[in-house]
């Protein structure tokens, strides 16, 4: 099969140059999309020597910052242009281990969509701070309770998507831009029937650079997740009453 690694960037010049070693190293025949969006800091001018060197690595370069959800989308359609098999999601700090993603694409064999999860048995989370513990337990818990959703890591990035699962997405129709959009993401692949996999993943803390999760991040992915919520709920009862 073959897939292509898709890793948005935000100021990560830092931090990118050891993730793309560590992940051409580790799954040599991933090719790999860095989604850029004009970073200050001169990522993109980085990735782009690194592409003109690399016959696997590609950049898509976006003029402003737009969120994490609109990268992913974008790198979305430049892989199912390009008819590749499996896109895996990743990020660029170092967080995802590239010498974990062959467990990922393994299981996507078996699966539609697999969630790399910090919360199944054998997964972790190494120094991260209490608060991002607590708040990804909650970002965790609260759409699985609301959208019914058994997953233990709602949020997580670390993802192999099928492109067939993505293909039979409106993704017009996405509009979340921050964290919210794992959540998003998940939601459509099960309510399109599709089958979703976790295994356990190790999560580092970044060792360079800055998170970019922001109150208003947050705000998004709660908002968006009560609609979400209440809506599915609403759709089920109107179903019962018009019985
Ligand atoms: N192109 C682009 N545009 N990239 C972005 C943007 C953006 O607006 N915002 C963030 N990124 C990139 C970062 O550069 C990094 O490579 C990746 O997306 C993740 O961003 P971080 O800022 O490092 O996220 P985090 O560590 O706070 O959050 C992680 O955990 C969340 C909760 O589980 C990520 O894995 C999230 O996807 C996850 O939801
Ligand atoms: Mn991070």
């Amino acid at each position: 099969m073959r897939a292509l690694t898709i890793i948005p960037t935000y100021n990560e010049a830092e931090s990118l140059p050891g993730t793309l070693q560590r992940l051409r190293a580790a799954v040599p025949e991933s090719d790999v999309l860095v989604v850029d969006d004009n970073s200050p800091d001169g990522t993109g001018v980085w990735a782009d020597a690194q592409a003109a060197k690399d016959d696997q690595v590609f950049v898509l370069h976006r003029q402003i910052k737009d969120g994490l959800g609109g990268a992913y989308i974008a790198g979305f359609r430049w892989g199912l242009q390009r008819e590749y098999d499996v896109l895996v999601e990743m990020d660029a700090d170092g967080s995802h281990q590239p010498e974990q993603l062959p467990r990922l694409l393994q299981a996507v064999d078996e699966a539609d969509l697999v969630i790399g999860s910090r919360r199944v048995p054998g997964g972790k989370m190494v120094n991260w701070p209490w608060h991002r513990k607590l708040l990804s337990i909650g970002g965790s818990l609260y759409p699985q309770i609301l959208l019914g959703l058994r997953l233990t890591d709602i949020t997580a990035g670390f993802r192999a998507y099928r492109a067939t699962t993505i293909a039979d997405m409106d993704l017009d129709a996405v509009q979340s831009k921050g964290y919210g959009f794992q959540v998003d993401m998940s939601f459509r692949t099960a309510r399109l029937g599709k089958r979703i996999v976790e295994v356990p993943i190790t999560f580092m803390e970044r060792e360079h650079g800055e998170s970019k999760m922001s109150g208003n991040i947050v705000t998004e992915a709660f908002t968006n997740v009560t609609k979400w919520g209440l809506a599915a709920r609403l759709e089920k009862l109107q179903e019962r009453i018009g019985r």
